[in-house]
Protein backbone atom coordinates (compact mmCIF):
# COMPACT_ATOMS: atom_id res chain seq x y z
CA UNK A 1 0.00 0.00 0.00
CA UNK A 2 0.88 3.85 -0.37
CA UNK A 3 0.49 5.61 2.69
CA UNK A 4 1.03 8.63 1.81
CA UNK A 5 -0.52 8.70 -2.10
CA UNK A 6 -3.19 11.29 -2.04
CA UNK A 7 -5.69 11.57 -4.58
CA UNK A 8 -8.02 13.97 -5.67
CA UNK A 9 -11.54 12.55 -7.33
CA UNK A 10 -13.79 13.99 -9.85
CA UNK A 11 -17.41 12.87 -10.07
CA UNK A 12 -19.93 14.25 -12.56
CA UNK A 13 -22.13 11.44 -13.67
CA UNK A 14 -25.21 12.95 -13.23
CA UNK A 15 -26.27 15.73 -11.51
CA UNK A 16 -23.86 16.50 -8.58
CA UNK A 17 -20.72 17.96 -9.65
CA UNK A 18 -17.62 17.40 -7.21
CA UNK A 19 -14.77 16.98 -6.59
CA UNK A 20 -12.52 15.24 -2.72
CA UNK A 21 -9.37 15.15 -1.48
CA UNK A 22 -8.45 11.63 -0.21
CA UNK A 23 -5.06 10.63 1.60
CA UNK A 24 -3.41 7.11 1.96
CA UNK A 25 -6.77 5.78 0.47
CA UNK A 26 -9.19 6.13 3.45
CA UNK A 27 -8.34 9.73 4.92
CA UNK A 28 -10.85 12.07 3.93
CA UNK A 29 -9.14 15.71 3.43
CA UNK A 30 -12.18 17.19 1.82
CA UNK A 31 -15.44 16.65 -0.07
CA UNK A 32 -17.24 19.34 -1.96
CA UNK A 33 -20.40 18.69 -3.83
CA UNK A 34 -22.46 21.17 -5.95
CA UNK A 35 -25.73 19.89 -6.66
CA UNK A 36 -27.84 20.31 -9.87
CA UNK A 37 -30.85 19.89 -7.71
CA UNK A 38 -32.52 23.22 -7.84
CA UNK A 39 -31.72 23.50 -11.79
CA UNK A 40 -33.36 20.69 -12.53
CA UNK A 41 -36.59 20.82 -10.09
CA UNK A 42 -38.77 22.65 -12.57
CA UNK A 43 -38.44 20.23 -15.14
CA UNK A 44 -39.21 17.09 -12.78
CA UNK A 45 -36.00 15.44 -13.45
CA UNK A 46 -32.22 15.31 -14.58
CA UNK A 47 -32.34 17.41 -18.00
CA UNK A 48 -28.85 15.85 -19.65
CA UNK A 49 -27.86 18.96 -22.14
CA UNK A 50 -28.19 21.27 -18.80
CA UNK A 51 -26.52 18.66 -16.42
CA UNK A 52 -23.57 19.20 -19.24
CA UNK A 53 -23.52 23.12 -19.10
CA UNK A 54 -24.08 23.26 -15.77
CA UNK A 55 -20.64 20.46 -15.15
CA UNK A 56 -18.63 22.96 -17.28
CA UNK A 57 -19.48 26.02 -15.23
CA UNK A 58 -18.79 24.09 -11.59
CA UNK A 59 -15.83 21.82 -12.00
CA UNK A 60 -12.78 23.79 -12.13
CA UNK A 61 -14.13 25.72 -9.13
CA UNK A 62 -14.94 22.70 -7.30
CA UNK A 63 -11.51 21.43 -7.88
CA UNK A 64 -10.19 24.70 -6.62
CA UNK A 65 -12.26 24.43 -3.45
CA UNK A 66 -11.43 20.53 -2.61
CA UNK A 67 -7.59 21.77 -3.36
CA UNK A 68 -8.13 24.51 -0.90
CA UNK A 69 -10.01 22.98 1.85
CA UNK A 70 -7.66 20.03 1.82
CA UNK A 71 -4.78 22.10 1.90
CA UNK A 72 -2.95 20.15 -0.99
CA UNK A 73 -1.75 21.32 -3.99
CA UNK A 74 -1.81 19.79 -7.54
CA UNK A 75 2.21 19.03 -7.16
CA UNK A 76 1.31 17.06 -3.76
CA UNK A 77 -0.77 14.70 -5.98
CA UNK A 78 0.22 11.36 -6.29
CA UNK A 79 -3.18 10.73 -8.99
CA UNK A 80 -6.30 12.05 -10.34
CA UNK A 81 -9.43 9.65 -10.64
CA UNK A 82 -12.28 10.27 -12.40
CA UNK A 83 -16.06 8.60 -12.94
CA UNK A 84 -15.86 7.19 -17.06
CA UNK A 85 -19.16 5.60 -16.53
CA UNK A 86 -21.98 4.57 -16.07
CA UNK A 87 -23.81 8.43 -16.78
CA UNK A 88 -24.73 10.74 -18.56
CA UNK A 89 -22.31 10.39 -21.86
CA UNK A 90 -22.34 14.84 -21.86
CA UNK A 91 -21.58 14.72 -17.66
CA UNK A 92 -19.17 11.82 -17.98
CA UNK A 93 -16.76 13.77 -20.66
CA UNK A 94 -16.61 16.96 -18.75
CA UNK A 95 -15.05 15.26 -15.46
CA UNK A 96 -13.13 12.94 -17.91
CA UNK A 97 -11.38 16.61 -19.55
CA UNK A 98 -10.85 18.17 -16.76
CA UNK A 99 -8.80 14.68 -15.53
CA UNK A 100 -7.23 14.70 -18.43
CA UNK A 101 -6.21 18.09 -18.17
CA UNK A 102 -5.26 18.34 -14.93
CA UNK A 103 -3.10 15.25 -14.48
CA UNK A 104 -1.14 15.92 -17.84
CA UNK A 105 -0.49 19.75 -16.97
CA UNK A 106 0.59 17.76 -13.26
CA UNK A 107 2.66 14.87 -14.49
CA UNK A 108 0.12 13.17 -12.24
CA UNK A 109 -1.10 9.47 -13.15
CA UNK A 110 -5.01 9.47 -14.01
CA UNK A 111 -7.36 6.36 -12.66
CA UNK A 112 -10.71 5.97 -14.43
CA UNK A 113 -13.41 4.81 -12.11
CA UNK A 114 -16.38 3.10 -12.01
CA UNK A 115 -19.12 4.57 -10.59
CA UNK A 116 -21.09 1.78 -9.36
CA UNK A 117 -17.65 0.32 -7.87
CA UNK A 118 -17.61 4.05 -6.10
CA UNK A 119 -20.64 3.34 -4.37
CA UNK A 120 -19.47 0.05 -2.80
CA UNK A 121 -15.61 2.31 -2.07
CA UNK A 122 -17.86 4.51 -0.01
CA UNK A 123 -17.96 1.68 2.90
CA UNK A 124 -13.90 1.69 2.69
CA UNK A 125 -14.10 5.03 3.34
CA UNK A 126 -16.47 5.38 6.19
CA UNK A 127 -15.60 2.19 7.93
CA UNK A 128 -11.49 2.23 8.50
CA UNK A 129 -11.08 -1.39 9.54
CA UNK A 130 -13.40 -2.75 6.53
CA UNK A 131 -11.91 -5.41 4.20
CA UNK A 132 -13.29 -7.81 1.25
CA UNK A 133 -14.85 -10.44 1.27
CA UNK A 134 -17.85 -8.84 1.56
CA UNK A 135 -21.35 -8.53 -0.16
CA UNK A 136 -22.71 -5.12 -1.25
CA UNK A 137 -26.27 -4.17 -2.16
CA UNK A 138 -25.88 -0.74 -4.14
CA UNK A 139 -29.26 0.96 -4.21
CA UNK A 140 -29.17 3.90 -6.68
CA UNK A 141 -31.18 5.87 -8.91
CA UNK A 142 -29.54 3.62 -12.17
CA UNK A 143 -28.77 0.79 -10.48
CA UNK A 144 -29.74 -2.04 -7.81
CA UNK A 145 -26.62 -4.52 -7.66
CA UNK A 146 -26.52 -6.73 -5.30
CA UNK A 147 -22.87 -8.37 -5.24
CA UNK A 148 -19.87 -10.19 -3.60
CA UNK A 149 -16.90 -8.50 -3.61
CA UNK A 150 -14.06 -11.48 -3.61
CA UNK A 151 -10.93 -9.10 -3.57
CA UNK A 152 -10.31 -4.62 -4.03
CA UNK A 153 -11.67 -4.91 -7.81
CA UNK A 154 -13.33 -8.19 -7.94
CA UNK A 155 -16.87 -8.63 -8.00
CA UNK A 156 -19.12 -11.37 -9.23
CA UNK A 157 -22.93 -10.23 -9.34
CA UNK A 158 -25.43 -12.04 -7.22
CA UNK A 159 -28.17 -10.04 -8.68
CA UNK A 160 -29.52 -7.16 -10.25
CA UNK A 161 -32.99 -5.31 -11.55
CA UNK A 162 -34.65 -6.09 -14.77
CA UNK A 163 -36.45 -2.92 -15.22
CA UNK A 164 -36.40 0.03 -13.25
CA UNK A 165 -33.78 1.20 -10.36
CA UNK A 166 -34.96 1.13 -6.63
CA UNK A 167 -34.15 4.95 -7.06
CA UNK A 168 -36.11 5.65 -10.05
CA UNK A 169 -38.76 3.50 -8.60
CA UNK A 170 -39.26 6.20 -5.65
CA UNK A 171 -38.41 9.17 -8.30
CA UNK A 172 -41.49 8.01 -10.39
CA UNK A 173 -43.72 7.20 -7.86
CA UNK A 174 -43.01 10.35 -6.26
CA UNK A 175 -43.73 12.28 -9.43
CA UNK A 176 -47.16 10.89 -9.91
CA UNK A 177 -48.17 11.63 -6.19
CA UNK A 178 -47.12 15.35 -6.85
CA UNK A 179 -43.86 15.31 -4.51
CA UNK A 180 -40.63 17.55 -5.83
CA UNK A 181 -37.62 16.43 -7.25
CA UNK A 182 -35.38 14.32 -6.20
CA UNK A 183 -38.70 12.08 -5.35
CA UNK A 184 -36.65 9.55 -2.90
CA UNK A 185 -35.52 11.70 0.17
CA UNK A 186 -39.49 13.59 -0.56
CA UNK A 187 -41.23 10.27 -0.09
CA UNK A 188 -38.95 9.35 2.78
CA UNK A 189 -40.56 12.27 4.50
CA UNK A 190 -44.22 11.76 3.49
CA UNK A 191 -43.85 7.96 4.72
CA UNK A 192 -43.06 8.78 7.98
CA UNK A 193 -46.80 10.14 8.57
CA UNK A 194 -48.21 6.96 7.09
CA UNK A 195 -49.42 3.51 7.72
CA UNK A 196 -46.69 1.04 5.72
CA UNK A 197 -49.47 -1.99 6.45
CA UNK A 198 -52.30 0.21 4.77
CA UNK A 199 -51.99 -1.04 1.37
CA UNK A 200 -50.96 -4.68 0.33
CA UNK A 201 -48.90 -3.74 -3.48
CA UNK A 202 -47.68 -6.81 -5.15
CA UNK A 203 -44.35 -7.91 -4.42
CA UNK A 204 -41.99 -9.08 -7.60
CA UNK A 205 -39.99 -12.60 -8.71
CA UNK A 206 -38.23 -13.04 -10.97
CA UNK A 207 -38.96 -16.64 -12.12
CA UNK A 208 -35.68 -17.39 -14.33
CA UNK A 209 -34.15 -15.83 -12.06
CA UNK A 210 -35.07 -15.09 -8.16
CA UNK A 211 -31.81 -13.48 -7.12
CA UNK A 212 -32.78 -10.40 -9.78
CA UNK A 213 -34.76 -7.47 -8.54
CA UNK A 214 -37.78 -6.23 -10.29
CA UNK A 215 -39.44 -2.77 -9.43
CA UNK A 216 -41.86 -1.81 -12.27
CA UNK A 217 -44.42 -3.75 -11.55
CA UNK A 218 -44.76 -2.82 -7.98
CA UNK A 219 -44.20 1.08 -9.24
CA UNK A 220 -47.05 0.49 -11.90
CA UNK A 221 -49.46 -1.01 -9.24
CA UNK A 222 -48.73 2.57 -6.96
CA UNK A 223 -49.19 4.56 -9.97
CA UNK A 224 -52.73 2.76 -11.35
CA UNK A 225 -53.74 2.81 -7.61
CA UNK A 226 -53.81 6.44 -7.63
CA UNK A 227 -55.86 6.74 -10.60
CA UNK A 228 -58.44 4.28 -10.08
CA UNK A 229 -59.10 6.32 -6.56
CA UNK A 230 -58.82 9.52 -8.50
CA UNK A 231 -60.99 8.50 -11.04
CA UNK A 232 -63.72 7.47 -8.55
CA UNK A 233 -63.58 10.30 -6.26
CA UNK A 234 -62.12 8.30 -3.63
CA UNK A 235 -59.98 10.16 -1.00
CA UNK A 236 -56.27 8.98 -0.70
CA UNK A 237 -54.60 9.30 2.37
CA UNK A 238 -50.83 9.90 0.63
CA UNK A 239 -48.60 9.42 3.76
CA UNK A 240 -50.33 5.78 3.22
CA UNK A 241 -49.59 5.30 0.10
CA UNK A 242 -45.84 6.08 0.50
CA UNK A 243 -45.13 4.40 3.59
CA UNK A 244 -46.98 1.44 1.72
CA UNK A 245 -45.02 1.44 -1.18
CA UNK A 246 -41.55 2.13 0.74
CA UNK A 247 -42.27 -1.11 2.69
CA UNK A 248 -42.75 -3.37 -0.36
CA UNK A 249 -39.59 -1.79 -2.23
CA UNK A 250 -37.59 -2.49 1.24
CA UNK A 251 -39.41 -6.05 1.67
CA UNK A 252 -37.76 -7.07 -1.80
CA UNK A 253 -34.28 -5.69 -0.99
CA UNK A 254 -34.18 -7.84 2.51
CA UNK A 255 -35.84 -10.91 0.65
CA UNK A 256 -32.76 -11.06 -2.53
CA UNK A 257 -30.20 -10.04 0.47
CA UNK A 258 -31.41 -12.76 2.88
CA UNK A 259 -31.09 -15.24 0.18
CA UNK A 260 -27.82 -14.11 -0.83
CA UNK A 261 -26.47 -13.77 3.06
CA UNK A 262 -27.73 -17.77 3.37
CA UNK A 263 -25.96 -18.92 0.71
CA UNK A 264 -22.70 -16.99 0.61
CA UNK A 265 -22.43 -16.54 4.53
CA UNK A 266 -20.08 -13.28 3.78
CA UNK A 267 -18.84 -11.98 7.11
CA UNK A 268 -19.76 -8.29 6.30
CA UNK A 269 -22.78 -6.97 4.63
CA UNK A 270 -22.46 -3.50 2.78
CA UNK A 271 -24.85 -1.14 1.50
CA UNK A 272 -24.40 1.52 -0.92
CA UNK A 273 -25.88 4.33 -2.89
CA UNK A 274 -28.39 6.97 -3.12
CA UNK A 275 -31.47 4.82 -1.48
CA UNK A 276 -28.82 3.67 1.36
CA UNK A 277 -29.60 7.18 2.22
CA UNK A 278 -33.10 5.91 3.50
CA UNK A 279 -33.50 5.17 6.93
CA UNK A 280 -36.22 2.56 6.27
CA UNK A 281 -33.91 0.89 4.03
CA UNK A 282 -30.72 1.21 6.37
CA UNK A 283 -33.09 -0.01 9.13
CA UNK A 284 -34.67 -3.23 7.52
CA UNK A 285 -31.10 -4.62 5.72
CA UNK A 286 -28.98 -4.12 9.41
CA UNK A 287 -31.81 -5.93 11.17
CA UNK A 288 -31.34 -9.06 8.15
CA UNK A 289 -27.58 -8.95 8.78
CA UNK A 290 -27.98 -9.06 12.49
CA UNK A 291 -30.52 -12.48 11.67
CA UNK A 292 -27.84 -13.57 9.69
CA UNK A 293 -24.99 -12.84 12.44
CA UNK A 294 -23.58 -10.53 9.74
CA UNK A 295 -21.95 -7.32 10.40
CA UNK A 296 -23.05 -4.64 8.86
CA UNK A 297 -21.67 -1.61 7.59
CA UNK A 298 -23.22 1.32 5.77
CA UNK A 299 -21.57 5.41 5.05
CA UNK A 300 -23.40 8.10 6.19
CA UNK A 301 -26.35 9.38 4.29
CA UNK A 302 -23.52 12.42 2.35
CA UNK A 303 -21.20 9.09 1.12
CA UNK A 304 -24.27 7.70 0.10
CA UNK A 305 -25.52 10.03 -2.47
CA UNK A 306 -23.13 10.77 -5.07
CA UNK A 307 -19.59 12.67 -4.12
CA UNK A 308 -16.26 11.94 -5.44
CA UNK A 309 -14.70 11.24 -1.92
CA UNK A 310 -15.50 7.72 -2.88
CA UNK A 311 -14.42 8.24 -6.54
CA UNK A 312 -11.12 9.15 -4.69
CA UNK A 313 -10.65 5.99 -2.44
CA UNK A 314 -11.93 3.63 -5.12
CA UNK A 315 -9.30 5.23 -7.49
CA UNK A 316 -6.42 4.56 -4.68
CA UNK A 317 -7.34 0.87 -4.65
CA UNK A 318 -7.24 0.79 -8.41
CA UNK A 319 -4.30 2.32 -8.83
CA UNK A 320 -2.78 0.34 -6.28
CA UNK A 321 -4.07 -3.01 -7.09
CA UNK A 322 -3.95 -2.24 -11.11
CA UNK A 323 -2.09 0.67 -12.10
CA UNK A 324 -2.80 4.04 -13.80
CA UNK A 325 -5.05 4.41 -17.14
CA UNK A 326 -3.76 5.76 -20.41
CA UNK A 327 -5.26 9.31 -21.26
CA UNK A 328 -6.74 8.10 -24.37
CA UNK A 329 -9.62 6.62 -21.98
CA UNK A 330 -13.09 7.03 -22.66
CA UNK A 331 -16.79 8.00 -21.35
CA UNK A 332 -18.45 4.51 -20.95
CA UNK A 333 -22.29 5.47 -20.19
CA UNK A 334 -22.99 1.82 -20.17
CA UNK A 335 -19.99 1.17 -18.58
CA UNK A 336 -20.82 -2.30 -16.04
CA UNK A 337 -18.82 -3.41 -13.09
CA UNK A 338 -15.03 -3.88 -14.14
CA UNK A 339 -14.06 -7.60 -15.05
CA UNK A 340 -10.58 -7.89 -13.59
CA UNK A 341 -7.87 -10.83 -13.50
CA UNK A 342 -5.54 -9.78 -11.47
CA UNK A 343 -3.23 -12.73 -11.42
CA UNK A 344 -2.67 -12.28 -14.89
CA UNK A 345 -1.86 -8.96 -14.39
CA UNK A 346 -4.30 -7.77 -16.90
CA UNK A 347 -7.09 -5.45 -16.45
CA UNK A 348 -10.20 -4.63 -18.70
CA UNK A 349 -12.14 -2.21 -18.59
CA UNK A 350 -15.13 -1.05 -20.63
CA UNK A 351 -13.67 1.76 -23.08
CA UNK A 352 -10.58 1.80 -22.33
CA UNK A 353 -9.43 -1.60 -23.92
CA UNK A 354 -6.75 -3.40 -22.07
CA UNK A 355 -3.58 -2.37 -20.22
CA UNK A 356 -1.48 -4.97 -19.11
CA UNK A 357 1.27 -3.97 -16.05
CA UNK A 358 4.38 -5.29 -15.32
O1 LIG B 1 -26.43 7.36 -5.93
P1 LIG B 1 -27.24 8.51 -6.36
O2 LIG B 1 -26.97 9.86 -5.70
O3 LIG B 1 -27.13 8.74 -7.91
C1 LIG B 1 -27.09 7.68 -8.81
O4 LIG B 1 -26.00 7.10 -8.98
O5 LIG B 1 -28.19 7.35 -9.32
O6 LIG B 1 -28.76 8.08 -6.13
C2 LIG B 1 -29.80 8.95 -6.42
C3 LIG B 1 -31.10 8.23 -6.11
C4 LIG B 1 -32.32 9.01 -6.55
O7 LIG B 1 -33.21 8.11 -7.19
C5 LIG B 1 -32.89 9.50 -5.22
O8 LIG B 1 -34.29 9.71 -5.24
C6 LIG B 1 -32.51 8.35 -4.30
O9 LIG B 1 -31.20 8.00 -4.69
N1 LIG B 1 -32.53 8.75 -2.88
C7 LIG B 1 -33.40 8.26 -1.98
C8 LIG B 1 -33.14 8.93 -0.76
N2 LIG B 1 -32.10 9.80 -0.97
C9 LIG B 1 -31.74 9.68 -2.28
N3 LIG B 1 -34.37 7.32 -2.11
C10 LIG B 1 -35.10 7.03 -1.02
N4 LIG B 1 -34.93 7.65 0.18
C11 LIG B 1 -33.97 8.59 0.35
N5 LIG B 1 -33.79 9.19 1.54
ZN1 LIG C 1 -24.51 7.31 -7.90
Amino acid sequence: MCDDLIVLGVETSCDETAAAVVASGRHLLSSVVSSQIEVHRRFGGVVPEIASRKHVESVIPVVDEALRQAGVTMRELGAVAVTYGPGLVGALLVGLSAAKGLAFASRVPMVCVNHIEAHIYANFLAHPGLEPPLVCLTVSGGHTDLVAMEAHGRYTVLGRTRDDAAGEAFDKVARVMGLPYPGGPALERLARDGDPEAIRFPLSRVADSPGDFSFSGLKTAVINYLHAAEQRGEHVSLPDVAASFQRAVVEELCDRVSNALRSHRPATLALSGGVAANGAVRGALRAVAEAHGVAFVCPPPELCTDNAAMVACAGYYQFVNFGPCELSANACPGADLPQRRPSAGVEVTPGHGAHVHS
